[in-house]
């Protein structure tokens, strides 16, 4: 186990850190940016499907869930199609209506969760086009599904994930780009660059991982809370809930991510000086306004962290601390400002001697109801 380690404490450490590789094999070969293409089989030969569907559905669980959520936003605002984001769980028994003019994508890093399964013969039993975005090759719904495309993230044996999850939301915006620029929403040029900008994301991904020591010292900081809330806004909303899902997972320390000007709904009563509040601040998306609700947590007290594109001035001179990510484009900071909350909770719960790679409670997979 200790070779498969390759040298880190916890596979949950290594698989963190694999992600700039990862994200890479998940696009090579499909990404070919100097020729402005994207080559995907599975979207390739059902491009048609893809281009008459009135929406896309989907469907996960779990991180995965929170990878489709990413890719709504990707999806309607790059490529113009309406998308619905359900948990496998709840669609499944919720008679929800279904034709056979809606594709159905399922996420699934396993693709052995039963709830997921069960969404997909549902669909495909209503007539709906189904494509699978699965990890493990061979599995279930990589079979089960008309049609996919692996992440080939490798195999992750953490119970948390993670480069499953940076790993599918690079498919998602590859199968975007593709149908925005089939579909005409997206101008040569616009698709172009966001091809040059995706291929730089690993190299992205390897910077921030070096802020390790920084996000270490903030984690000894913050580490006996007992409750912390997560914020984000746009892309960085589900980024919020999954940062919020990561430190829960495997620290056990009570986590929320909410939409960050929902915040005044509800959480913001939570708030007092105890409260350790991650805000996720990148430059592109929304920046002024998630300024001034760090200026909201401010006033009641509350602890700022704020996860900053490199350089930032504003969101410093509000914040207890920041952790900086690389500059990129909007839709694609999630796989950057993920990596810093994923470290986090990472060193949170080695500080509080938790077992990181099988938490209690919990399984790599869910393949009974
Ligand atoms: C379990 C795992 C999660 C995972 C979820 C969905 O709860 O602990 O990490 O996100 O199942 O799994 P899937 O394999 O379908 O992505």
């Amino acid at each position: 186990e200790q070779i498969e380690k390759g040298g880190y404490e916890h596979f949950m450490l290594k698989e963190i850190h694999e992600q700039p590789n990862a994200i890479r094999d998940t696009y090579r070969g499909r990404l070919l940016a100097n020729e402005g293409i994207i080559r995907m089989a599975g979207i390739d030969d059902n491009l048609e499907k893809f281009l008459n569907a009135n929406r896309i559905i989907i469907v996960a669980c779990g991180t995965s869930w929170h990878a489709g959520l990413v890719a709504e936003y990707i999806f309607e605002d790059l490529a113009r199609i309406p998308v619905e984001v359900e948990y496998a769980s709840e669609f499944r028994y919720r008679n929800p209506v279904i034709t056979d003019k809606d594709v159905v994508i399922a996420i699934s890093q396993s693709g052995e969760t039963a709830d997921t399964l069960a969404a997909i013969k549902l669909a495909k039993s209503k007539g709906a086009f189904v494509f699978g975005v699965c990890n493990v090759v061979g599995s279930t719904i990589a079979r089960e599904t008309n049609a996919g495309a692996y992440t080939h993230a490798g195999p992750e044996i953490g119970v948390a994930s993670t480069k499953a999850f940076t790993t599918q939301i690079t498919v998602l915006t590859l199968i975007a780009l593709k149908l925005a620029k089939a579909n005409g929403s997206m101008s040569k040029t616009v698709f172009h660059s966001h091809l040059q900008e995706l291929e730089l994301i690993p190299d992205k991904v390897k910077e921030a991982l070096k802020a390790d020591k920084h996000i270490k010292e903030v984690a000894h900081i913050y580490k006996d809370a007992k409750n912390c809330l997560y914020l984000g806004r746009g892309y960085n909303f589900p980024v919020a809930l999954e940062g919020a899902l990561k430190l829960k997972e495997i620290s056990y320390i009570h986590a929320e991510g909410y939409p960050a000007a929902e915040m005044k709904h509800g959480p913001i009563a939570l708030i007092d000086d105890q409260m350790p509040v991650f805000v996720i601040a990148t430059k592109k998306g929304h920046y002024e306004k998630v300024v001034s609700n760090i200026q909201e947590i401010k006033s009641r007290s509350g602890k700022i962290i704020g996860i900053v594109t490199k350089g930032d001035i504003d969101v410093k001179k509000v914040a207890d601390h920041v952790i900086e990510v690389p500059e990129t484009i909007e839709s694609l900071t999630p796989l950057l400002t993920t990596i810093p909350l994923q470290l986090l909770s990472y060193h949170i719960a080695v500080m509080l001697d938790k077992n990181v790679d099988q938490p209690r409670n919990l399984a790599k997979s869910v393949t009974v109801e």
